[in-house]
């Protein structure tokens, strides 16, 4: 992606000229062709009828790129609302679970995923946490040594929400398909950030947000099944979409849509569509390329500003575009509220978004900057300026 391309996506995204947005992860800048396609189909829902406005092709193209983005079917795809409702959709589908089983999750797992494990866990399930290896990643040895008939389910979150860890998700799956365990990934923050390959990761399940590296609308997401372990998941929730009558009886859909309800917003579809669409033109293996470029340049200025620390996992010249870190003398909060008031967005994070992995580093929060390939250098020296006089000045 060079010079030219960024600045003619950056003319085609109107919050481009408003804020710094380094807060991706959090959620990212629309498109304005996705702003459009959002509010043209709920121009076209109030003046024609919200029912008669419906658009078959709108759901059809969201779910053919979403496919060509996993490299997956269309029929293995599904739309939530949120991450987190497409994660506990699919593992509440999972049960009963039985004393002693096993699911064995990274440290770095998301907060919510692990809630919806707790309930397992009550049923008698087992939690057991996979050992990480020196940089702070997954251990796949470790992993290799804890497989067993008990167990029923590894759980990663890919790239975690508090740093630039990126785990070994692929040589994961091969691990799980070859002992025929049950494999989901939390995919939330690599979705739109770096190429993602259903078929090579091996997994059953994987779900990722709308509205963060792919730059689509809040309140989208999606979830991806392999059709082979389809028949494994029964949704707890039913509706007329995923279970229509048959004359008979209700008949569970054989598709990822048993996990959909019939009502759903189609303009903020319509906005998922036109944001997978530009993803899919740009090429992720692009994005990735120009993410990596940009964070690494900025992880190395950072750590020379006085009193700053990063707190990043993995290897350094392999993690993502998030860049954990704290400031001395700042909390991270009031810290990414000072940054506002500058027209600069980061995110800040507790322990209780991945908390298995923040306790076991002593973390109470942290700062966080997520780099796009819409950031430039001169918005990463704005940011370096502002940081460096925060640094220098001391906590508020
Ligand atoms: C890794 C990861 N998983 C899950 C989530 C939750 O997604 P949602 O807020 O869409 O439920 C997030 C959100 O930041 C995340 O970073």
């Amino acid at each position: 992606m060079n010079r030219a391309e960024v600045t003619h996506l950056r003319a085609a995204t109107p919050g481009c000229a408003r804020v710094v947005h380094f807060n991706h992860a959090g959620a990212s800048l629309p498109s304005q062709a996705t702003l459009d396609a959002i509010l043209e189909q709920l121009q076209r829902e109030a003046l024609g009828g919200p029912m008669e406005a419906a658009d078959q092709n709108v759901q059809a193209r969201a779910r053919t790129s979403a496919a060509t983005l996993l490299n997956g079917a269309p029929e293995a795809i599904a739309f939530a609302s949120s991450g987190s409702a497409a994660w506990g959709m699919a593992f509440n589908a999972l049960g009963p679970w039985k004393t002693g089983e096993r699911i064995l999750v990274g440290r770095h797992e998301w907060g919510g995923n692990l809630a919806c494990i707790a309930r397992a866990v009550a049923a008698g399930a087992q939690l057991e946490v996979i050992p990480c290896d020196e940089s702070g990643a997954v251990s796949v040895t470790a992993l290799q040594q804890m497989i067993d008939p008990q167990v029923k389910l590894i759980a990663l979150t890919w790239l975690p929400a508090n740093g630039g860890l990126i785990n070994p998700a692929e040589a994961i799956g091969a691990l799980a398909r070859e002992h025929g365990i049950a494999y989901f990934i939390d995919a939330g923050q690599a979705l739109g950030q770096l190429p993602c390959d259903v078929q090579a990761l091996n997994c059953d399940v994987l779900k990722g947000a709308g509205r963060k590296f792919l730059r689509g609308p809040r309140g989208t997401a999606l979830l991806y099944i392999r059709p082979g372990f389809m028949q494994r998941l029964k949704p707890t929730q039913l509706d007329v979409l995923s279970a229509p009558w048959d004359g008979e009886g209700f008949a569970l859909r054989g598709d990822a849509r048993r996990f959909e309800t019939s009502e759903v917003s189609v303009a903020l579809l319509a906005g998922l569509a036109n944001a997978l669409e530009e993803c899919n033109a740009l090429g992720p293996a692009n994005i990735r390329q120009r993410i990596d470029s940009l964070s690494q340049d900025l992880r190395k200025r950072l750590v020379t500003l006085p009193g700053l620390t990063l707190h990043n996992l993995g290897p350094t010249d392999h993690q993502s575009g998030l860049i954990a870190f704290t400031l001395k003398g700042w909390d991270s909060v009031e810290l990414k509220q000072r940054l506002a008031q500058h027209g600069i967005n980061i995110g800040a994070n507790g322990v209780a978004y991945t908390p298995l992995d923040m306790q076991a580093r002593g973390l109470e929060s942290i700062a966080r900057i997520a780099v796009s390939y819409l950031n430039t250098e001169e918005e990463i020296e704005v940011l370096l300026g502002h940081l460096r006089e925060l640094a220098e000045g001391g906590g508020v």
